[in-house]
């Protein structure tokens, strides 16, 4: 961590940590409380009226195709489902630390939030089959693995978008080379500096390279595996079937899950549904 924060002093003065909003806080204390209840989250959103609309906003959106508009806000938290709300209050939230900073494009604000929301409602699907704890640390971590990259294109701007021009998906590699730092690194700074658990930040440090995790490598593997099928689903839909020969890593990742590759295409419907449901609240809320 003190070689991320060395590098980006040297690299020019200001480099600015947000402030995390003490209301997103408040949203994590609650929801790591396994006492919590829909009731506790929504008296913390009714906090912030612009979360409560936001909120409304969602839930109303034609895609629901409600018949009757929903106004009451506990309402909304049942009908979208608790992790929902939370990916998107959380997701908002950490936006709105990043919102409005100059040289920061919006499409990169949008195409994070989005993988942040899909990679989140994944892990709940994906990681059924470990104990909640782990999930829980998991779910954190893909709702946040790639704050760093915000906070790159902002310090560096123009250099950052031309580097991530090269290639479809962020490479790491190249960030490391070109500017003495990756974002994997830079959101497990950030993730420090807003005191999230160790647990959660040492999952961020290394979610593109899983094998240097020193916890349970599930907890990492899960986010790594969130992240490649959002990949898969997002780019070639098609290719989640039995037909599929996916390579032996990739089994071997699902099989450390609980999870065989029948069993994922058997899932399929419900797997498609965090990825879409994300495509659905980005473009609600950016429209
Ligand atoms: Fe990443």
């Amino acid at each position: 961590m003190t070689a991320v924060q060395d590098t980006l002093r040297a690299t020019s003065a200001g480099f600015e940590v947000p402030a995390l909003p003490d209301l997103l806080r408040r949203v994590l204390d609650v929801t790591s409380d396994p006492r919590s209840s829909s009731r506790d989250l929504e008296r913390v959103i009714r906090e912030d009226p612009g979360l409560v609309i936001e909120l409304l906003r969602t839930v109303n959106s034609t895609r629901y195709g409600l018949r009757t508009p929903i106004s009451a806000a506990n309402h909304a938290i049942v009908l979208l489902g608790i992790p929902v709300v939370v990916s998107l209050v959380s997701g908002l939230l950490l936006l709105n630390a990043f919102r409005n900073q100059p040289g920061l494009d919006p499409n990169r604000l949008c195409a994070v939030w989005r993988n942040a929301l899909a990679c989140s409602g994944l892990v709940n699907v994906l990681g059924r089959r470990l104990p909640a704890r782990q999930r829980d640390h998991a779910f954190l971590a893909a709702l946040t693995q790639n704050v760093g990259q915000l906070a790159l294109a902002r310090h560096f701007q123009e250099r950052y978008d031309a580097l991530h021009r090269c290639g479809p998906f962020p490479a790491i590699v190249a960030e490391r080379r070109r500017l003495g730092v990756d974002h994997a690194g830079v959101s497990a700074y950030l993730l420090d500096q807003w005191r999230f658990p160790r647990e959660v930040i040492a999952i961020v440090e290394v979610h593109h390279e899983p094998e240097r995790y020193g916890g349970d490598p599930r907890e990492v593997l899960l986010v790594a595996v969130a992240d490649g099928i959002d990949r898969v689903v997002t780019e070639r839909p098609e290719s989640l079937t039995l037909a599929t020969r996916p390579p032996a890593r990739c089994l071997e990742r699902l099989a450390s899950l609980g999870w065989t590759w029948s069993d994922l295409v058997a899932e399929r419907e419900e797997l498609l549904r965090p990825v879409t449901e994300a495509s659905r609240l980005v473009h609600a809320h950016t429209r």
